[in-house]
């Protein structure tokens, strides 16, 4: 059965641009619960120890760049089979292609500065969720 917790980011794009109440407002509309919440400014240690799968990706230097760039807000957020119903929530990763009403598509400016995060596997949302918020991700 899939779980219902996922592990959200709102990136240092959309909070830098004061975005971070709309997202939220746009989530608890869709029935998406706060577990977790934080601010903060990661080093690109950190960064680069968050996004460690994609090391050695043609984007992870640029990513873990704009990642430490600024302030942003990890989320665990509980719904219903929480990955799935996330990732449709925010759309693409590209927000060219994301679709009509999603976060990214009325959030995000590129691939790059795409405005959320969300986990893509039930094992990756427990995963982060431990990276940002220790054991009360899982309580
Ligand atoms: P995110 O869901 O945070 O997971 C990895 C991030 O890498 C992704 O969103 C994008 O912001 C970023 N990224 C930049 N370029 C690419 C690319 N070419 N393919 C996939 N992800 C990319």
């Amino acid at each position: 059965m899939a779980g219902n917790r996922t592990l959200a980011i709102i990136k240092p794009d959309a909070f830098g641009a004061g975005k971070a109440g709309k997202i939220i407002a746009h989530l608890e509309a869709q029935g998406f619960k706060i577990i977790c919440a934080r601010v903060l400014h990661m080093t690109t240690a950190e960064a680069g120890a968050f996004y460690a799968v994609h090391k050695g990706r043609p984007f992870y230097d640029e990513l873990v760049t704009f990642m430490s760039s600024g302030p942003c807000m990890p989320l665990v957020l509980e719904k219903a089979d929480a990955v799935a119903a996330y990732r449709a929530a925010i759309g693409a990763t590209d927000p060219a292609e994301a679709a009509e009403g999603t976060v990214r598509k009325l959030y995000a400016e590129s691939k790059g500065r795409n405005a959320v995060h969300g986990s893509d596997s039930d094992d990756n949302a427990r995963h982060e969720g431990m990276f940002f918020f220790g054991a009360a991700a899982l309580i």
